[in-house]
């Protein structure tokens, strides 16, 4: 499939009474990338993973360990997540005072940097960070409601990620979008086409409970390759 897509399955979706079990069975379907958030509980009312889980999961696996911090006190779990070694680290430009700081904070530490926004949260906010990200990833449900099935993606969603995609070719950069919540195998085609590379793989694609995770993968990579076809007609 088209190297452009990263599929990253969200581990918070997974079997957590069975982690090793659910990682093994991510690997054997070929993926490469986790996308482990790391919520507060302040941020948002939910902790689905703890520091030191994330730290025994770096014990048994190699793959990408793709970080979604959604904390009040970003600092301390950028730190947590450099002292364990992770391949990315996103934290939220909601809750961070020191932006500039985080951001080279994790640079130095040869780790991919992203910066997340909630759904509402303008892209302006990225206009004098945006050439140092490697990734935006751009929140489609209200953060650390993923467990409350009313959780619905926002409406503007594709145009969120069309405009967010205008705006990174306009300033000639080669960012990466990452689209997270309610990213479902109806919505992928979509998302897709209008820029997202880096799909969170959670509860409505994945690990939609109806199909096995290989089949579910099956499916996202025909609406994947749906996707970037309409794209590349779009562009001529
Ligand atoms: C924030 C989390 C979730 C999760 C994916 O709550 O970031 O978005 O990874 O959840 P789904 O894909 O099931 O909405
Ligand atoms: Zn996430």
């Amino acid at each position: 499939m088209q190297e452009r897509i990263t599929i990253a399955p969200s581990i918070m979706c997974a079997d957590l009474c069975n982690l090793e079990k659910s990682v093994k069975e991510i690997e054997n379907a070929g993926l490469d990338t986790l996308h482990i958030d790391i919520i507060d509980g302040s941020f948002s009312p939910s902790m689905p993973l703890g520091i030191s889980t994330i730290e025994q999961l770096r014990k048994i696996t190699d793959m990408n360990f793709d970080v979604h911090i959604m904390s009040n006190d970003n600092e301390f779990f950028i730190q947590e997540m450099l002292r364990i070694g992770v391949e990315q680290i996103t934290f939220h430009l909601e809750t961070s005072s020191h932006i500039d700081r985080y951001i080279n904070l994790i640079k130095k530490h040869d780790t991919k940097v992203g910066v997340a926004l909630n759904p509402a949260t303008p892209l302006s906010v990225l206009d004098y960070v945006l050439p140092q990200c490697d990734t935006v990833l751009l929140m489609l449900i209200n953060p650390g409601f993923a467990t409350d099935k009313g959780e619905k993606q926002v409406s503007y969603a594709t145009k969120k990620v069309n405009d967010l995609s205008k705006l990174i070719k306009s300033k000639g950069l080669d960012t990466r979008i990452e689209v997270d919540g309610r990213v479902s195998l109806d919505t992928i085609e979509e998302l897709v086409s209008a820029g997202a590379d880096i799909l969170v793989a959670g509860s409505t694609s994945l690990f939609k409970s109806n199909n096995s995770l290989a089949d579910n993968k099956e499916i996202m990579e025909e609406s994947i390759l749906k996707g970037l076809n309409k794209e590349a007609a779009f562009n001529g």
